[in-house]
């Protein structure tokens, strides 16, 4: 059995296989976002598609986050690509600089989706908005710093030791591990 990992990003199916003792194959393919508060709404739904879409076979997972800003009532949550796209992280920072609170969460859901079943999984990780720093990573890396370094100055390795999708992947894997 492989698992087919539904997105058009390579980088995160490198991810997925350092967790995950199964094959993980990429599925290229870009489901329909339901809009929702939820991320684990959105996920759950777009796996059942995927699902479908590849044909009915191998189980497949997708994988959706977002960054949660506290003093920001959460937000951008699971709006985060269009705000990253449309505002940039620079101006994030700049309405966030202002706050008495700069607390932040990187959530992420996995969902997995076989036919029968659909299971979410989650993973968060802490930290608050600071000016940019650093070079590496993606997305709102250069302004989220966990224990004292952004993720854009940390080392992938390091990050994903911490990073809410490698927490929501290792109970992904428990789960599966459990189910053989
Ligand atoms: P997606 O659901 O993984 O596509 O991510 C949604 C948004 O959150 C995009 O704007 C990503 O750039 C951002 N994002 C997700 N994960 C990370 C991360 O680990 N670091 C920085 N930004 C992230």
């Amino acid at each position: 059995m492989s698992l087919l990992f539904v997105t058009t990003n390579a980088g995160k199916v490198r991810e997925a296989r350092d967790y995950l003792d199964a094959a993980v194959e990429q599925f290229d393919y870009d489901y329909a976002e339901i809009q929702s508060d939820d991320l684990a709404a959105i996920a759950a739904r777009g796996a059942h598609e995927a699902h479908e879409a590849a044909g009915g076979g191998d189980p497949v997972i997708v994988d959706d986050s977002g960054l949660f800003v506290g003093g920001l009532g959460g937000f951008p949550g699971p709006y985060s690509s269009y705000v990253e796209d449309t505002l940039g992280i620079e101006r994030v920072w700049e309405l966030v600089r202002s706050l008495d609170d700069r607390a932040a969460a990187f959530r992420s859901v996995v969902a997995y989706a076989d036919g029968e079943t659909v299971e979410t999984f989650t993973g968060e990780v802490s930290g608050r908005i600071v000016a940019p720093r650093g070079a590496g990573g993606f997305g709102f890396d250069p302004i989220f710093e966990h224990e004292g370094e952004t993720f854009a100055e940390m080392g992938t390795e390091a990050k994903n030791a911490v990073s809410h999708r490698g927490r929501a992947l290792a109970s992904l894997a428990e789960w599966l591990a459990e189910r053989e």
